[in-house]
């Protein structure tokens, strides 16, 4: 019998537990610590858990589980893996790598601020007014104009985070990806938990919890609610835009892939959970500490991290402790996530230029560096960023989910073949419930919602940016993501790299 090598070593996870602590890894995020939180307490508190569990074991555990079929069975970077499936939907892999160029440039600046913030926990550089700080001294932020002048204080962390970055997707799946994974999620759950404790620990954490826990089931007929929690676990979850796809192309044969979603979907919302409670504790402390109510010091994402916890720390007991167990957690585990999302776009320029893992990585990561860098290191940095976070999560991501679940279930209807190749060494079954979910229901349930998202950016432009500043930079990257992901699939794949999934373990296994 003859059997057809892959021209390139694509690399691959020494074993399933490397496998599974990198998933976690790319899962576990800034959005599990800055986001969950606060969408949890708006989309009803305790009432949330059930949009939340339905949006997890309906759409977001489905979908990782036809992220992994599609990369372990076709073994190949996202536009590889479409093309075996079907040369038509190469540009559905394409997109995807696109989202995650996106992604990955203003990431590594929400990195590059939390490594700064490391420091000034212990000047408390920020004073008496934390928001003024951020915005004015730290960032210089233009006040909604383009004004492109450096900032040293962020481009000099942002090129160090780049350095390390490079560096590790250099070494390569195993000895980058999978070490760093490794060591980084044990130390933050260490940091993180000794965080909780700490937070639990401050007055007024009680007040805080009930605040998060209190159920409002009236939030249960806003459909805005459940569009939320199905955001939530996507970005959370990092299902839907390649990296999951990536991620299990470099996993043996024979390995449990069914068992390892379900070990990954729930170990990435048990951490949500422990982060709601960390972060509602030490809110729970500051409305006590300032005399307001908890829900007038709630906030999200950048007012949650680069404001409301500078002021935590500023009066806590041991306020400098707290503040750096905080932003090392974000650093460690937006590191693993950042990473897993330049692997999409390293292995699918390796897959399709055959070229070599360091070769790759330079061509992949100087050019979006040095854009990553022009952008978020100036004084427009956040607001760019604020703007194309909303935006690619909503129309990129979600709706490029849609179209591949689309496309495999109803447009080549790969989906019981999939789900067989998922069952042959996979602990839990993939039956009926799953093919009846992934061609059905989960589509039908992210149509709607996206429906729902759609009629709010229109009716309610956000953050009450300037028109011209969101159709640019929200509308306008999102649309440049799909325009890029059609071309770039255009150019032909080399002779050399087969077009057919392989289908031995000699194959794969050097
Ligand atoms: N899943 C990653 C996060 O939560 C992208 O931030």
């Amino acid at each position: 019998m003859t059997v057809t090598r892959a021209p390139i070593d694509r690399g691959r996870f020494s074993n399933k537990t490397v496998f599974i602590m990198a998933a976690i890894g790319s899962a576990v995020g800034l959005g599990n610590i800055w986001r969950f939180p606060y969408v949890a307490y708006e989309g009803g508190g305790g009432a949330f858990i059930l949009p939340y569990l339905v949006a997890l074991l309906v759409a977001g555990i489905p979908l990782l589980l036809l992220d992994y079929a599609i990369g372990h069975s076709q073994r190949g970077s996202a536009p590889l893996a479409f093309a075996r499936i079907s040369r038509k939907l190469e540009w559905i892999g394409w997109w995807q790598v696109a989202i995650c160029v996106v992604i990955a440039v203003y990431y590594a600046a929400i990195l590059a601020w939390s490594t700064q913030y490391i420091g000034f926990s212990f000047t408390q550089a920020w004073g008496e007014d934390p928001e003024g700080f951020l915005f004015g001294e730290f960032l210089q932020a233009a006040d909604n104009e383009v004004t492109l002048q450096f900032v040293p204080a962020v481009l000099i962390p942002m090129a160090i985070i780049w350095i390390v970055t490079i560096a590790v997707m250099a070494l390569g799946v195993q000895k980058g990806i999978g070490a760093t994974s490794v060591v980084f999620i044990p130390v933050l759950l260490l940091a993180f938990g000794a965080l909780v404790v700490q937070a639990l620990s401050l007055p007024g954490a009680i007040e805080g919890l009930e605040t998060l826990f209190a159920p409002n089931w009236a939030a249960l007929l806003d459909p805005a609610v459940w569009a939320s929690a199905f955001g939530q676990i996507f970005f959370s979850l990092s299902v839907g835009f390649g990296i999951m796809i990536t991620y299990a192309s470099y996993v043996g044969r024979k390995v449990d892939m069914t068992g390892s979603a379900f070990v990954v979907g729930f170990a990435n919302s048990g951490f949500e959970l422990l982060a709601g409670i960390g972060v509602f504790s030490a809110l729970g402390f500051l409305a006590q500490a300032s005399g307001a109510a908890v829900a007038d010091v709630v906030a999200a994402g950048i007012g949650l991290a680069f404001v409301a916890f500078p002021a935590i720390i500023s009066q806590a007991p041991l306020g400098a402790l707290l503040g750096v167990l905080f932003f090392t957690s974000l650093v460690l585990a937006g590191f693993t996530s950042l990473v897993s999302i330049l692997e999409v776009v390293i292995s699918a320029v390796r897959d399709k230029l055959e070229l070599g893992r360091v070769q790759a990585t330079l061509v992949v990561t100087v050019p979006m560096a040095a854009v990553s860098i022009l952008l978020f290191s100036t004084t427009s940095g956040v607001l760019v960023l604020d703007i194309a976070d909303y935006f690619i999560n909503r129309f990129g991501i979600l709706l490029v989910a849609l179209v591949a679940m689309l496309a495999i279930a109803w447009g080549v209807r790969r989906v019981p073949s999939l789900a067989e190749h998922m069952s042959r060494y996979g602990s839990i079954r993939l039956g009926r419930w799953w093919v009846v979910l992934v061609t059905g229901i989960t589509p039908a349930l992210i149509a709607i919602m996206l429906v729902l998202e759609l009629v709010t950016a229109v009716t309610t432009p956000y953050g009450g940016y300037p028109t011209w500043m969101l159709a640019v930079f929200g509308w306008g990257t999102a649309g440049a993501a799909l325009i890029a992901g059609i071309l770039l699939s255009i150019p032909k794949w080399k002779a050399t790299t087969p077009l057919d999934a392989p289908q031995h373990d000699e194959e794969v296994i050097r």
